[in-house]
């Protein structure tokens, strides 16, 4: 199993992935091949185990701060263990390069990604009212990382 930053072909993979699991996924509006450059904001990571793409993740930095906007699983490979091996190499990547906070926002509905953010010991601090644009509320975490 390998954790690394995308590459031009794994474009594909993610975007199905996007498709199939999150609603309103920013990776169908835009194109992702301007991720691709190492030094490119926000960061793509995938999760590829014998050449297929399971898990990606995507990372936006913020000075010390840092921002998951989305992570997927690959339709029924629920509940392996991907999604947790993915966060868990972008937390320690974070503290090792110094990053102070990890911030997300989710949907009030999506029971099964609060829970998983939620056994990372992130915290919800607020709620945005009406923030996507189906109308539905925002639930605000952010989790503190060792320094
Ligand atoms: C959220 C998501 C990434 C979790 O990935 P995963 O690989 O299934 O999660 P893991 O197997 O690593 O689970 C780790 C822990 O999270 C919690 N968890 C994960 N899925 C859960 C569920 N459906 N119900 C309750 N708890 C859950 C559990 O504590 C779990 O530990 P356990 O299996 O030992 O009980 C995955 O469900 C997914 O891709 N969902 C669709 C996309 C999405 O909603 N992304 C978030 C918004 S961008």
């Amino acid at each position: 199993m390998t954790i690394r930053r995308m590459k031009a072909s794994d474009i594909g993979a993610i975007q199905a992935m996007a498709k199939d699991r999150i609603l309103g996924s920013s990776t169908l509006e835009t194109t992702l091949s301007p991720l691709l450059a190492s030094a490119a904001n926000p960061e793509v990571w995938v999760l590829e185990e014998n050449s297929v793409i399971l898990a990606y993740l995507i990372l936006r930095l913020e000075g010390t701060e840092e921002e998951i906007d989305e992570i997927a699983v690959s339709k029924n490979e629920d509940r392996k263990g991907y999604g947790s091996r993915l966060m868990n190499a972008i937390l320690r990547k974070a503290e090792e390069t110094g990053v102070r906070k990890m911030f997300l926002e989710v949907r009030r509905s999506n029971a099964p990604a609060i829970a998983f953010y939620e056994s990372f010991g992130f915290q919800c601090y607020r709620t945005r009212l009406h923030y996507y644009s189906d109308g539905e509320d925002a639930l605000c975490y952010e989790k503190e990382l060792i320094q």
